[in-house]
C-alpha cells in the first residue's frame, strides 16, 4: 500500500464552517480599512532573499532561522540563478513596491492594506504555524506628507481598537512602547550589555548567549526565574532623546483623547530590526503561549535601508489564524450555517425537475441543498435536518399539481404551498 500523503507539518487545510469565519473577519477588515481610506495592495508571495536580509535584518530569528529560501535556477541564458524566499512578513514587500512604483512621487501618504499567507519555519504549536495568514496595513510617504506625525501612530492604533471591536473581540490589551531612533537604540544596547555583565551568569542559558550577541532579546525571555533580574535592567525610555520622547508623548496624548486604553510595556522591543520609535502589540488572554493577536510599529529608516527615498512609515499585521482562534473561543465554536431549504426529489424520475427547482430558488438568492431521488424519504429527512432549516418534497404529484410540501425542521410544522409562493416562504426565518 502506498503511504498516505498529509498536509506538511505546520500547514493545514481550512474547512467549512470555519472558512465562513475567515471570510467574515476579512469582510469586516476590508470595511473598516475602507472607512479609514486605505486601498488594497497585493505583492508576490516570494521575493529576492536580500529584501528580507536588508529589510527585516540578518541577525533576527526570522531571517537567520525561519525563512524558506531556495536557489532558483536560471531557465534561460538571459536569467541568473537567484536566491528567493517565501515572504515571512509583508512590510518589506510593501516598501519594496512603494519604491519600485515611485509611490512617493505623488507627495501623498500611501495607505495600503493586505491580506495573505506568510511563511516561517517555526516550531508549530497552537496559534503558531509555518504557513499563516496576516491582515496588515502600512502608512508610508515622504515627511512632507506628514508620515512622521505622531497622529499617524495614534490613528492606526485607534483603527485597530475599532476593528477588534467590530470583529467582536473583547478583552484585548494594547502594549505600547517606544524604541526610539537608531542612535537611541544603539545607546540603549550598550547600557543593557553593560548592565548584563554582572548578572548574566544567573540567567538561563539562552539569555547568557543573548547578553553577548543581542542584549535586547533578553527582554523577551519568559523563564520565571529570570524575571526578577530582568526587571532590574535599564529601560529604553531612559535612553530616548528629546525628539523621540516628545513624539511618544504626543502619541499617548492623542490615544488618551480618543479614549483608546493602553499599557506601557518597557520590554516590548519586537523581533524585527526595522522598528523605530512607536512599537505595539495587542494581546489576548485566551490564546495561551502565543498570545499576540497582532504587532507593529514605526519604521522610519526601512525605505532607505533597501535603497529607497526617505519615507517614514508605520503599520501592523494581525495574525488571522489567531483572530479565528480567539473568536471561536468567544463564540464557543462557529455555528454551522444552515441552508434555507433541502430539496428532496421522490424518485430518480424527478431529479431533473428538482435541479430546475433548485436553480429557480438559488437565482432568487436562497441557499439551497439539493438531495437525490435515489434516497428513501427517511434518508432525505435525515440529510435535510443536518444541512437545512426546511425540507421541500418534490414528487410526481407535486410536479403535476404545482403544490409543494414544505416541512420546517425546528417547529415540525408541515405546509403545502403553491410553487410561486415557495421562495417567499423559504426566505422567512424558521419558527
Ligand atoms: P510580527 O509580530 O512578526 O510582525 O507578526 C505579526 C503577527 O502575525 C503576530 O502578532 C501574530 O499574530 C502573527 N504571526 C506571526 N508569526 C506567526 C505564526 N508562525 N503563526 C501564526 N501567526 C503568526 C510583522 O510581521 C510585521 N510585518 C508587522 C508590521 C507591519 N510592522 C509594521 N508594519
Amino acid at each position: 500500500m502506498s503511504q498516505t500523503l498529509k498536509a506538511v507539518r505546520g500547514t493545514r487545510d481550512l474547512l467549512p464552517p470555519e472558512t465562513a469565519l475567515w471570510n467574515r473577519i476579512e469582510a469586516t477588515a476590508r470595511s473598516v480599512f475602507a472607512r479609514y481610506n486605505f486601498g488594497e495592495i497585493r505583492t508576490p508571495v516570494f521575493e529576492d532573499t536580500s529584501l528580507f536580509a536588508r529589510g527585516v535584518g540578518e541577525e533576527t530569528d526570522i531571517v537567520s532561522k525561519e525563512m524558506y529560501t531556495w536557489e532558483d535556477r536560471a531557465r534561460a541564458q538571459s536569467e541568473k540563478t537567484q536566491s528567493l524566499t517565501l515572504r515571512p512578513e509583508n512590510t518589506a514587500g510593501v516598501v519594496r513596491a512603494y519604491i519600485e512604483h515611485q509611490l512617493g512621487e505623488s507627495g501623498q501618504l500611501q495607505k495600503l492594506y493586505y491580506i495573505g499567507p506568510q511563511f516561517r519555519r517555526e516550531r508549530p504549536q497552537k496559534g503558531r504555524y509555518r504557513q499563516f495568514s496576516q491582515i496588515g496595513a502600512e502608512v508610508i510617504g515622504p515627511p512632507s506628507a506628514g508620515s512622521e506625525s505622531p497622529l499617524r501612530d495614534a490613528e492606526i492604533l485607534e483603527m485597530l481598537a475599532t476593528l477588534l471591536d467590530e470583529l467582536g473581540i473583547t478583552g484585548w490589551t494594547l502594549h505600547l512602547n517606544s524604541v526610539g531612533s537608531i542612535t537611541d537604540r544603539a545607546r540603549y544596547n550598550d547600557a543593557l550589555r553593560a548592565a548584563l555583565v554582572p548578572v548574566a551568569s544567573q540567567l538561563c542559558a539562552d539569555c547568557q548567549r543573548r547578553a553577548v550577541m543581542n542584549p535586547l532579546r533578553v527582554l523577551d525571555c519568559k523563564i520565571p526565574a529570570d524575571q526578577p533580574i530582568i526587571e532590574t535592567l535599564p529601560v529604553i525610555a531612559d535612553a530616548l532623546d528629546e525628539a523621540s520622547r516628545a513624539h511618544f508623548a504626543a502619541v499617548l496624548e492623542a490615544l488618551d483623547a480618543a479614549g483608546v486604553p493602553y499599557t506601557r510595556n518597557h520590554r516590548l522591543v519586537r523581533g524585527l530590526d526595522y522598528y523605530t520609535r512607536t512599537t505595539f502589540e495587542f494581546t489576548h488572554g485566551g490564546l495561551g503561549a502565543q498570545n499576540a493577536l497582532l504587532g507593529g510599529g514605526r519604521y522610519d529608516g526601512l525605505s532607505e535601508a533597501i535603497g529607497g527615498p526617505n519615507a517614514p512609515g508605520i503599520g501592523f499585521a494581525m495574525g488571522e489564524d489567531r483572530l479565528v482562534l480567539t473568536l471561536q473561543a468567544l463564540e464557543s465554536a462557529a455555528a454551522q450555517v444552515l441552508a434555507d431549504a433541502y430539496i428532496a426529489p421522490l424518485g430518480e424520475s424527478v431529479n431533473a425537475a428538482a435541479l430546475a427547482l433548485a436553480r429557480e430558488l438559488r437565482r432568487q438568492g436562497l441557499r439551497v441543498e439539493l438531495g437525490d431521488g435515489s434516497f428513501r424519504l427517511k434518508k432525505s429527512f435525515e440529510a435535510g435536518n443536518k444541512s437545512a432549516r426546511r425540507i421541500v418534497i418534490l414528487g410526481e404529484d407535486e410536479l403535476a399539481s404545482g403544490i409543494l410540501t414544505v416541512k420546517d425542521f425546528s417547529s415540525g410544522v408541515q405546509t403545502k404551498v403553491p410553487r410561486a409562493e415557495l421562495a417567499a416562504l423559504l426566505a422567512e426565518p424558521a419558527n
